[in-house]
C-alpha cells in the first residue's frame, strides 16, 4: 500500500505524541518524536556543565554536535520505543524540568537546529513516518502528504501535563508546568529560525474537548484519503 509522511506540529501538549504514536500503531509507521532530540542535545549540554539557568555556551556545543549519537528504539525494560543518546536510553531524564526549561534555548540554535533536521530528513526519506514537533511541516516535511496542526488552551494544556509527570512520579506543582508552558510557546513561536507556525496548508484541529479517539478516527479517514487519491 502507498506510505505517506505526515506531520503533526503545534505547542507543548496539545496531545501530538498520543496520536502520532496511535497513528503509527494502526498503520504500522515509524513514530519520531522530534522535540526527543531537542531533549537529548539539552541533556547533553547541561551534563557537559555548558548549559544552566544562567548560561549557555554554545560554541563547545556546537562543536560536538558530530559526538552526539541519537537513535530511536525499543526499551526491552519498558517495551516502549525511546531515544537513545550515546547508546544510552534517556527518557526519563529528557522529561525532567531541568531539561524542559532549557529546551528552546538550544532549540533555537541555527547550528543544532541544522543538524536535527538532516537526521529528520533521513528518518522520513522512505515515507511510512509520522513526526511531531514544531516546524515538520514548514521545514522538515514542507512536501508531507498531510499536515496537521493541534491547538489547545494553556490552562488546559498545563494540567494534561501535570496529571502526566504526576503519574511519573516527577515532583513539580501546576504553576511550575503552566509557566514553562507558556515561557516555551513564546520563545518556540517568536524565534528567528524555524519558529512554530501553522503551515498554509495545515488543517488546524483543536484538540480541547475532543477524546483522543474521535480524533484519532477523523485523522485515519483523511489518511486513507490521501492514500487512495
Ligand atoms: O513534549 P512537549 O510538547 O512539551 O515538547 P517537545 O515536543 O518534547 O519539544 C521540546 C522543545 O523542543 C520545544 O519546546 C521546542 O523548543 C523544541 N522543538 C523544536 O524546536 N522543534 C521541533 N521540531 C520539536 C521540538
Amino acid at each position: 500500500m502507498k506510505k505517506i509522511n505526515i506531520a503533526i506540529d503545534g505547542t507543548s501538549s496539545t496531545g501530538k505524541s498520543t496520536l502520532a504514536k496511535q497513528i503509527a500503531n494502526k498503520l504500522n509507521y515509524i513514530y519520531i518524536d522530534s522535540g526527543a532530540m531537542y531533549r537529548c542535545v539539552t541533556l547533553y549540554a547541561i551534563q557537559n556543565n555548558w548549559l544552566n539557568t544562567s548560561r549557555f555556551d554554545k560554541e563547545p556545543l556546537i562543536g560536538s554536535l558530530p559526538n552526539i549519537h541519537l537513535k530511536f528504539a525499543l526499551n526491552e525494560k519498558t517495551n516502549d520505543q525511546t531515544i537513545f543518546l550515546n547508546g544510552v536510553s534517556v527518557e526519563n531524564e529528557i522529561r525532567s524540568m531541568e531539561v524542559s526549561n532549557a529546551v528552546s534555548r538550544v532549540a533555537a540554535v541555527p547550528e543544532i537546529r541544522k543538524a536535527m533536521v538532516r537526521l529528520q530528513h533521513d528518518f522520513g526519506k522512505d515515507k511510512g513516518v509520522v513526526m511531531d514537533g514544531r516546524d515538520i511541516g514548514t521545514v522538515v516535511f514542507p512536501n508531507a502528504e498531510l499536515k496537521l496542526f493541534l491547538t489547545c488552551s494553556a490552562k488546559v494544556r498545563a494540567q494534561r501535563r501535570y496529571e502526566e509527570m504526576q503519574q511519573k512520579g516527577i515532583s513539580v506543582s501546576f504553576d511550575q508546568v503552566l509557566s514553562n508552558i507558556k515561557s516555551r510557546d513564546h520563545l518556540d513561536s517568536s524565534r528567528s529560525d524555524s519558529p512554530l507556525i501553522k503551515a498554509s496548508d495545515a488543517l488546524e484541529i483543536n484538540t480541547e474537548n475532543r477524546s483522543v479517539d474521535e480524533l484519532l478516527g477523523q485523522v485515519l479517514e483523511l489518511i486513507s484519503s490521501k492514500i487512495n487519491s
